[in-house]
């Protein structure tokens, strides 16, 4: 057998799983990402944690390599974390740091492009030549891939989509910049919206703060998918503001890049119809020339958030 590691550093977990050739993980971990402000050297631990972890779990005879899907933007050389908007990363030299410390190949790449591949090569995106794949978790992660291949920029660092601006003067980003999209329709703006209408007193978010049983530290993503799905109106009212501001966002990338199909991955993709229902919806109202050109379809992600983790082993399986 011929297994991988993949593991997905997110801007809020390090989701790691042993991989077999057909996309399905046999053994899993979950850890928090170690805070922004913290040392790189403190999320390589957690790296290398979770490998350890996982090769006990497996036959160690059996897994061929490593794959690091990064959430951050990482150059050409597939080695180096230049810049990691929810991490402390700057100009990490990942794989070298990380190649001390795991006695097996290591690939890296980008956390959205991992989920891409994954994607194209067991999911929503087989047999499709022209792809846009979102993912939206802490921040929003992007990639192209045409004709199978993801595209990565002369840089390496292509399909930033989420530091898109679609808002001047907006909201401040991590990356420096106000108004990227990313702060508007990730999981951070998810629970950011739901906490200011909380503080705001709003009348219609009493059902919402009961469920927490008033503490609203305790809200997440997840939480308000959960109170969304068990009928809450004001979770669902959140979602499909998401979903809005994603719609906004995919008729750019349609301008862009006209691709047949959108794939959307990413622990708030979860959320699946109450998300992309009303993504669908904006993004006909946004599409430029809309009525006469073809739209691209809109479908979630087939492996939900396991998708970085698969194309990150995925990719070190193959050794690309
Ligand atoms: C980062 C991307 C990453 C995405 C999802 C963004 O803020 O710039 O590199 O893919 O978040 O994790
Ligand atoms: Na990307
Ligand atoms: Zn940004």
């Amino acid at each position: 057998r011929r297994l991988a590691i993949g593991i997905d550093i997110g801007g809020t977990k390090v989701a790691g799983g042993v991989v077999d050739e057909s996309g399905a993980i046999l053994h899993r971990t979950r850890r928090d990402t170690p805070h922004r402000s913290t040392s790189p050297s403190v999320v390589e631990d957690t790296i290398v944690e979770s490998v350890e972890e996982l090769m006990c779990r497996a036959d160690p005879g059996d897994v061929v390599a490593v794959g690091i899907g990064a959430a951050g933007f990482v150059a050409e050389d597939r080695a180096t974390v230049v810049f990691a908007p929810h991490l402390s990363w700057r100009n990490e030299p990942l794989q070298q740091a990380l190649s001390q410390r795991i006695d097996l190949p290591i690939s890296v790449d980008n956390d959205a492009n991992a989920a891409a591949w994954a994607e194209a090569t067991f999911g929503a995106a087989r047999g499709e030549s022209h792809v846009v794949v979102i993912t939206l978790g802490t921040g929003i992660g992007g990639a192209l891939i045409i004709d199978g291949r993801v595209q990565r920029g002369r840089h390496g660092i292509a399909g930033e989509f989420g530091h898109m601006q679609v808002v001047p003067g907006g909201v401040r980003c991590e990356c420096g910049n106000r108004g990227c999209w990313e702060q508007y329709a990730s999981g951070n703006a998810l629970v950011r919206e739901a906490r200011a209408m909380i503080e705001a007193g709003s009348p219609v978010v009493a059902d919402l703060l009961s469920r927490l049983g008033g503490d609203a530290g305790a809200l997440t993503g997840p939480f308000i998918t959960e109170a969304a799905r068990e009928g809450d109106a004001t979770a669902r009212e959140l979602l499909a503001d998401i979903g809005e501001w994603l719609g906004i966002g995919l008729a750019n990338l349609a301008s862009a890049f006209d691709p047949g199909l959108f794939v959307i991955g990413g622990g708030v993709s979860a959320a699946d119809e109450m998300l992309i229902g009303p993504a669908r919806e904006a993004f006909r109202r946004q599409l430029p020339g809309r009525g006469y050109r073809p739209e691209a379809r809109i479908v979630r992600a087939v492996l939900g958030s396991d998708a970085g983790l698969i194309g990150a082993a995925e990719l070190a399986r193959a050794g690309r």
